[in-house]
């Protein structure tokens, strides 16, 4: 099962697993991670959920659709390269392991 290591804008750390076929959004919501807003609920629609994938992971991922690229552009804290929207992140057992960084702010 992946694991999901969430680090908080204070460098606190936070490990969880996750069965596959879930999204990071909803493993951090299920586990109480806080800092990922996620007020859409995974609809694409919203933006609270910008995590930054850890360097080592991003090409762990495939890259983020044209639609996530979009909204990626309306976070509220800065975008960089390893921006990713967790509600789009699919987990699967291809997946052993990732980190999310927390940004400053959702809103
Ligand atoms: S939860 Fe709204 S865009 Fe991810």
């Amino acid at each position: 099962m992946p694991s999901l290591t969430f680090v908080s804008p204070q460098g606190v750390r936070r490990e969880i697993t996750v069965s596959g076929n879930s999204s990071a959004m909803n493993a951090a919501r299920l586990n109480g991670i806080g800092g990922i807003e996620a007020e859409c609920g995974g609809a694409l629609s919203c933006g609270t959920c910008h995590v930054y994938v850890d360097e080592a992971d991003i090409e762990k991922l495939p890259p983020p659709s044209d639609e996530e690229g979009d909204m990626l552009d309306l976070v509220a804290a800065p975008r960089k390269a390893t921006s990713r929207l967790c509600c789009q992140i699919e987990l699967s057992d291809e997946i052993d392991s990732l980190i999310l960084h927390i940004p400053e702010t959702q809103f």
